[in-house]
């Protein structure tokens, strides 16, 4: 193959990445859907009106979910000043250029906790999928399989575990919010795991729920028939709703006592890898390599518990350098375009998380959307990767950074 025959089959590799397949993801998420789901038919989109990044979704999807869905999915805590600094810190990061590289061959795969990964895309775990599309969870699922990518499975999804599992092709992970009741927890653990998840995320920045005025003006509440179905089996009632008053912070289905002595016997039990999610303070990120984490998430929840503590991509580098490159470090928020991911990798994660695009992709376009916002991901990723002048994952570091 010529030069310009191999820059013409990366350049359709490309846009067949976003092309391709747009249909099977959502005829998947049919066909799996439980008969007794509510019906629904994904409206057609013609392929000119539906958008071309990732961050048109946002608006495209906003008039076609409740407000209520909206103000749950787009909002963060408090005056949303972190809310708006995990997008605006990644903005003032610069990319150096790189010219006359041979990047005909770009490679974008990784190794990470034993697994291979085609890219470094991870979908973040997110409750209640039920709330911006009719089949939920397991249009997620089949998206997500149709794409390639990872799927963290909330604790609070509104499909439960058995039937997610049943539609993905085996990349799955799950995201364990601790219960109070701790013989449930490890029964769900061990669920998850019979399942076939592969790793097991822990989310502990969340003792109690941020202060989020949207969910309050808008008086968030799951509707009749939609629930947290991975805790029908606690038999409280509260634990498998979500209906905040105007003061609750505290939440039947979350553990306000949980600490490090509790993600210890977690470890103890769990047979795959455990991931802590929402380590954004370094002292933190050293107490979970002397505990034997197995990887650490930075995230601050989507900007949606603290607000005002700092956006992601501004605590990595502080978190990177406390672990020493002893476990791998993850990370998301704010997550939007190529370059994103780019910069993250740069600054030393090995891969990123990505919570509300594929949500409002979900709201507009069920599984296909899904897929399309990964491949538009996957694709900004490897313009980036060339246009910096690297052509594996490996080769992102420091360089590709302004100045570095
Ligand atoms: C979340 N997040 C979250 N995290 C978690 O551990 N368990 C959960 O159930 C949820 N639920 C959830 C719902 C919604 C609507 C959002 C937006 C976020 C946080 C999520 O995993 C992730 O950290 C952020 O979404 C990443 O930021 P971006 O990509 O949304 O900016
Ligand atoms: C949220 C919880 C459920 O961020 O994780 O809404």
């Amino acid at each position: 193959m010529d030069r310009r025959d191999a820059l013409q089959t990366m350049a359709g590799a490309l846009a067949g990445m976003v092309a391709a397949g747009t249909t099977a993801a959502s005829k998947a998420a049919a066909q799996s859907t439980n008969a007794t789901a509510p019906s629904f038919t994904t409206t057609h989109i013609p392929d000119t009106e539906l958008p071309v990044n990732v961050l048109e979704y946002e608006p495209a999807a906003q008039k076609r979910i409740s407000q209520m869905a909206y103000d749950y999915v787009a909002g963060g805590a408090g005056d949303e000043i972190t809310l708006r600094a995990n997008r605006s810190s990644f903005d003032r990061i610069r990319l150096m250029p790189r010219a006359l590289v041979d990047v005909s061959k770009l490679d974008t795969k990784l190794k990470l906790l034993g697994q291979d990964f085609d890219f470094p895309i991870i979908l973040a775990p997110t409750a209640y999928h039920k709330l911006v599309h009719p089949q939920g969870e397991l249009a997620t699922a089949a998206g997500a399989a149709a794409a390639g990518v990872t799927y963290t499975v909330s604790t609070f999804a509104t499909t439960s575990i058995e039937k997610i599992a049943a539609s993905t092709k085996g990349r799955l992970w799950f995201q364990l919010y601790v219960q109070p009741d701790r013989d449930f927890t490890r029964d769900l653990i061990q669920k998850a795991e019979g399942l076939g998840c592969k790793a097991l995320v822990i989310t502990v920045d969340t003792p109690v729920l941020g202060v989020r005025d949207r969910e309050k003006r808008s008086r968030f509440n799951l509707p009749p028939g939609i629930e947290r179905e991975n805790l029908v089996g606690l038999g409280s009632p509260a634990a498998r709703a979500h209906s905040p008053t105007e003061s609750a912070i505290f939440s039947a289905a979350l553990d306000p006592t949980l600490t490090w002595d509790v993600v210890n016997w977690i470890q103890s039990i769990a047979k795959v890898p455990v991931i802590l999610k929402g380590i954004i303070n370094p002292a933190d990120a050293r107490r979970a390599v002397e505990q034997g984490a197995h990887a650490i998430l930075v995230s601050n929840h989507g900007a949606r518990n603290l607000d005002t503590s700092p956006a992601t991509i501004e605590a990595l580098p502080h978190v990177i350098e406390a672990v020493d490159g002893k476990i791998p470090v993850l990370m998301d928020g704010g997550v939007r375009r190529g370059t994103d991911i780019v910069k993250a990798l740069a600054m030393g994660a090995s891969a990123v998380l990505i919570g509300r695009p594929y949500l409002w992709a979900l709201g507009l376009q069920g599984a296909d959307g899904v897929q399309r916002v990964v491949n538009m991901l996957r694709t900004e990723l490897a313009a980036a990767m060339a246009l910096c002048g690297t052509t594996n994952i490996k080769e992102i570091d420091k360089k590709v950074l302004w100045p570095y």
